[in-house]
């Protein structure tokens, strides 16, 4: 104990001598939270726990698969389907491995636009993100070993039953809520005894679930207000979606679970699985005449290099970087193919469809009490070394959100448990960093922070981003060039469809609502205008309108843009075992087969897609060897 305390002190001495001014200094903060961490866990960063990076020489010629992307699916594919040892699977993965600071919950925005990001902007539209630079929104994307898991809030969500089951009806059987829910629990490992009592939640499964450690009084404020609206507390992710619920994220002793944590690191002395990392796939390699996908072409160090697939290629690499590859290798709309030269394999509608979930940022209302999370009492001595020796305290709280509920506008039908706002709660807001994270993630210019949020700077505040859960608008990304370094271009479309800015505007009036019940008047929370939007008459639907076009927020769910269909559908890029239509030995297991987004955040969705996607893989060849019969691609 003494020991620990002296050792304590050492590590923490930058932090003390320089007092909070400085020690809000996330150039201070940083480093010294990194020595506390990997004095205190250093057995969990023990190097040998990490999955293996293969030197390119020990590569074979050709694996049965190759994995693209170990991103929340790929992880999950290459785990399963290295469970059969007769099986060699490679996984390539263009970014490298997690850091100490991925793993800590409260500065998951701070990773944004870091090396662990690939950084990726919208096209500028001007519908919505106009208090961004440019007009364009950040699109943040992990690159790294867990992909987007690495960078994401960490909110465990599963969206609604009618959902899968929509899908199903559309021609995609064995999609539907049931087995997506056996999915869902094969994964599970549910730290909450009371969820693992009902039929909705399990224990044992590769991935960690559970409440953060830590929590502010005002969560339960806001669970409480959401009552006081008549809505339940419940779990959102049980019987039934509408309500408040504190929330519950894939946390594993208060740090982050991502994908590789879960489902790489236990495997990494799996013979069969060789994970290669800092490996960019430029290409699926595509005999043009029989159509069949035999190996990928990667950049490692500089050089490129081929690899055979003698069973499958499968694409993992998300909802962007997937439709890129595809059109990379020719399989796309024919006339943007034609357009860079690039010799069409096969014409489908890659990279449409896109859906994701936009919301309105700085929902702000200020408080009379200091519960709210700020800079100065989280990025300082005691919660670092809470964090550091027990897993604990404020930096445990993911992204900031402690809260979530699903509720229902005047367009939704409240009997029908089919809600259409999502509310991510937060005990801060914008300005509650200090500018450090939040602004630069959101890419808000420096006027509009200054003219909105300086004037509270340091002020207790809370604030709720009301998300639009089934948006109608549909973007599309396409190729920029023939170069697969150039990123994609990216078309959101946000509220290209009317009725997408109607219902925000609904579930924004919600969240106003959620601030006059006694349970936020006894923090005397008052709303936070945008002085931007002055010019219009206060709390009408221009009024909220102009705070939603400017201060846009993407929840970070792009999908669709490799979709899932039966054979009759147009649009379908994959049929429902998400082989790509009319090419052999290649399948997307993704977010990007989504046929339509999911009502809630995508990370559990796509680990469950990972799941039964590598069931179905597992399901044809081991049919198929059983059958004496070769059916690859049927
Ligand atoms: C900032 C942020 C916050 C989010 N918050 C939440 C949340 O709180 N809760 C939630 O449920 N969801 C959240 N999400 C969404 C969720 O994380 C994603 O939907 C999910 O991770 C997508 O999984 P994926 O497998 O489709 O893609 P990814 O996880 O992005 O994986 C793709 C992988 O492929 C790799 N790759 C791409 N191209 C290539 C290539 N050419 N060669 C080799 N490798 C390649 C990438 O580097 C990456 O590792 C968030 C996402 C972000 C970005
Ligand atoms: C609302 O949903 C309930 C339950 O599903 C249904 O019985 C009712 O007809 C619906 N009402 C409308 C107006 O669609």
């Amino acid at each position: 104990m003494l020991f620990s305390k002296i050792v304590m002190s050492a590590i923490a001495a930058p932090l003390t001598g320089l007092g909070t001014a400085a020690a809000s200094n996330l150039a201070v903060f940083l480093p010294v939270l990194v020595a506390a961490i990997a004095y205190f866990q250093y057995e969990l960063l023990d190097p040998e726990s990490r999955p293996i990076d293969m030197p390119t020489e020990e590569l074979l010629e050709r694996y049965d698969f190759i994995v693209v992307g170990a991103g929340s699916a790929g992880a999950v594919v290459a785990n399963r389907l290295s469970e059969i040892d007769a099986w060699n699977v490679l996984l390539l993965e263009a970014g490298g491995d997690e850091t100490e600071i991925s793993d800590v919950p409260l500065m998951a925005a701070y990773l944004q636009l870091s090396g662990l990001d690939w950084k990726y902007k919208s096209e500028p539209q001007g519908q919505a993100c106009l208090a961004m630079n440019n007009g364009r929104c950040n699109w943040p994307r992990g690159k790294v070993i867990g992909g987007s898991s690495v960078l994401n809030y960490m909110l465990y969500l599963r969206g609604n039953k009618k959902d899968y089951d929509m899908w199903e009806s559309l021609g995609n059987p064995g999609w539907g809520s049931q087995d997506a829910l056996y999915y869902f629990k094969k994964s599970e490992d549910n730290q909450n005894p009371y969820l693992t009592k009902t039929q909705y939640h399990a224990t044992g499964g590769y991935l960690t679930v559970s409440e953060a450690p830590y929590h502010t009084p005002l969560v339960a404020a806001f669970v409480e207000a959401g009552r006081q609206l008549g809505y339940k507390n419940r779990d959102i992710n049980g019987k039934y979606q509408t309500g408040f619920m504190m929330a519950q994220g894939t946390l594993r002793r208060g740090s982050r679970c991502s994908t590789g944590k879960a489902f790489l690191r236990p495997i990494r002395l799996r013979s069969n699985l060789h994970v290669a990392m800092n490996s960019h796939v430029t290409r699926v390699l595509v005999d043009p005449t029989s159509k069949v996908a035999f190996g990928v072409e990667f950049v490692r160090e500089g050089k490129l290099h081929r690899i055979r697939a003698t069973k499958e290629v499968i694409l993992s690499a998300g909802a962007v970087n997937s439709p890129q590859l595809l059109m990379l290798s020719g399989i796309g709309p024919k006339t943007d193919l034609d357009q860079f030269k690039i010799p069409v394999i096969q014409d489908l509608k890659v990279g449409h469809n896109l859906q994701d979930h936009i919301g309105l940022g700085g929902l702000t209302f200020l408080i009379d009490k200091e519960d709210s999370i700020k800079l100065d009492k989280v990025f300082a001595v005691a919660p670092l070394m809470q964090y550091a020796i027990f897993g604990g305290g404020p930096l445990t709280i993911m992204g900031g959100v402690e809260g979530l509920a699903f509720v229902n506008t005047k367009y939704a039908n409240a009997s029908d448990d089919f809600p259409d706002i999502e509310f991510h709660f937060v005990s801060g807001s914008t300005h509650s960093d200090g500018g450090t994270q939040l602004r630069k993630a959101h890419g808000i210019t420096d006027a509009f922070y200054e003219r909105v949020f300086q004037p509270i700077a340091n002020k207790d505040a809370w604030s709720v981003i009301p998300m639009l859960l089934r948006p109608k608008s549909r973007g599309v990304i396409k190729l920029r060039s023939k170069r697969p370094f150039d990123p994609p271009l990216i078309y959101p479309n946000y509220f290209q469809d009317d009725f997408d800015m109607k219902t925000l505007i609904e579930g924004v009036k919600i969240g106003v609502a959620l601030s006059q019940t006694p349970s936020f008047q006894s923090y005397g929370s008052r709303l936070h205008e945008f002085p931007d939007c002055a010019q219009f008459p206060k709390y009408t639907d221009p009024y909220w309108e102009c705070m939603i076009r400017l201060y846009s927020v993407t929840i970070y769910h792009p999908v669709g843009t490799c979709k899932m269909g039966p054979y009759w559908d147009q649009d379908a890029v994959v049929d429902p075992q998400l082989r790509v239509y009319g090419v052999k030995g290649l399948r997307v297991i993704d977010a990007s087969i989504m046929p339509n987004l999911v009502s809630g955040n995508t990370n559990a969705p796509v680990i469950m897609i990972g799941e039964k996607g590598a069931d179905l893989v597992k399901e044809f060849w081991t049919k198929s060897v059983k059958y004496g019969r070769d059916l690859r691609g049927i």
